[in-house]
C-alpha cells in the first residue's frame, strides 16, 4: 500500500533542442512516498528540504496527481510525501521530478494503469503550475530515463533515444535561483531563418550521432544558437565556466534547461571528473555557493 521512489534530476534542451531534448541524471533526484489510504483525495502529509505549499492545488506533485485522480473513478486516495533534493529553480528539473514521481508511484499502487506517455499528460499538468506554460522536455527523460526527444504536446508523442555507454555529464549547479517563467520571458519570439537552418541541423546531427555513437559527431552538434546568447546574460560566469568545461575535455557545455545550471556531455567519467575539477576551480573564487553532480546519463 507505500512506495518509495527516487524521481530523477534532468537536464533539458541539451544545447540545440529547446523544449524537446531532454536527458536523465542516475544520482541526482528526489525521494517520495506514496501512500495507498481510506480517505478519498490527493494529501500531501510531509516534504522536506524546501518550503513548497502543502495543499495539493498549489504544489506540483500535488497537481499531476489530481489530474491523475481524477481520471480515476476510485474509492480511495493517496498520502505523497516528499523528501527534496533538487532545489527549485536549478535548472535540473525540480519541478518535473515532482510531477513525475508523484503520478510514476500512483500508477505503481494501481496496478498500471497507464503508460508512460499517459502519465507524462498528467505530470505536465504539475509542470506547468511551476513554468507557467506546458512543456515536457524535462518530464519525459524524469519518466523514462536516458535520453529523449519530445515530437509533440499535442498529442503528446515521446520518443526514447539511444546514447553511448560512455557518454558521462558534468553539471554545476550555481546558487542562485533563476525561475523557468523568468528565463522564458528573455526569449525572443522570432528567430532568422539562418539561425533555424543552424539549430535544426544541431538537433538532427545530434540525434543521428547518439544513435552511431559518434563521440565527435556529438561534439560538433552540441551549439545553441538561439537561446543560450539571451539566457546566458542571467548567468554568473556563464562563459568562463563553458570555457573551462570545453578546455577540461568536454565534447559541449551549454545551459542546463532554463539555467542556472550549466551541463556538459563528456566521453568517459575520468573527463567528466576532471571537467568537475576545472569548474571548481572557476567557482571557488567567486563566493557563489555551488554544487557540482556527475552522472552517467541512464
Ligand atoms: N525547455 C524548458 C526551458 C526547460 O528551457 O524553458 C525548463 O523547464
Amino acid at each position: 500500500n507505500e512506495i518509495k521512489i527516487f524521481s530523477p534530476a534532468t537536464v533539458a534542451n541539451v544545447a540545440c533542442g529547446f523544449d524537446v531534448l531532454g536527458f536523465c541524471l542516475d544520482n541526482v533526484g528526489d525521494d517520495m512516498v506514496i501512500r495507498k489510504v481510506d480517505k478519498k483525495g490527493i494529501k500531501i502529509t510531509h516534504i522536506e528540504g524546501f518550503d513548497l505549499p502543502y495543499e495539493a492545488e498549489q504544489n506540483v506533485a500535488g497537481v499531476s496527481a489530481l489530474a491523475m485522480y481524477n481520471a480515476l473513478d476510485i474509492d480511495f486516495g493517496f498520502e505523497i510525501e516528499i523528501y527534496k533534493n533538487i532545489k527549485p529553480g536549478s535548472g535540473i528539473g525540480s519541478s518535473a521530478a515532482s510531477a513525475v514521481g508523484s503520478v510514476f508511484g500512483m500508477n505503481e499502487l494501481l496496478g498500471r494503469p497507464f503508460n508512460k506517455t499517459q502519465l507524462t499528460e498528467f505530470a505536465i499538468k504539475g509542470e506547468a503550475l511551476a513554468s507557467k506554460c506546458e512543456h515536457a522536455d524535462n518530464l519525459a527523460p524524469a519518466m523514462f530515463g536516458g535520453f529523449t526527444l519530445v515530437k509533440g504536446i499535442k498529442p503528446l508523442q515521446i520518443l526514447e533515444i539511444p546514447s553511448p555507454d560512455d557518454l558521462f555529464a558534468t553539471i554545476i549547479h550555481p546558487q542562485i535561483e533563476i525561475k523557468t517563467s523568468e528565463s522564458r520571458a528573455v526569449l525572443p519570439k522570432e528567430v532568422s531563418l539562418s539561425d533555424a537552418i543552424a539549430q535544426w541541423s544541431n538537433v538532427g546531427s545530434l540525434i543521428h550521432a547518439l544513435h552511431t555513437s559518434d563521440y565527435d559527431l556529438i561534439k560538433d552538434s552540441l551549439h545553441d544558437v538561439i537561446i543560450e546568447p539571451h539566457r546566458s546574460k542571467l548567468i554568473p560566469h556563464y562563459q568562463e565556466v563553458k570555457n573551462s568545461m570545453l578546455n577540461a575535455g568536454a565534447l559541449g557545455a551549454c545551459i542546463s534547461g532554463s539555467g542556472p545550471s550549466i551541463f556538459s556531455l563528456c566521453k568517459g567519467e575520468e573527463t567528466a571528473k576532471k571537467v568537475a575539477e576545472a569548474i571548481k576551480n572557476v567557482y571557488n573564487s567567486t563566493g557563489i555557493d555551488f554544487d557540482i553532480h556527475v552522472s552517467k546519463i541512464n
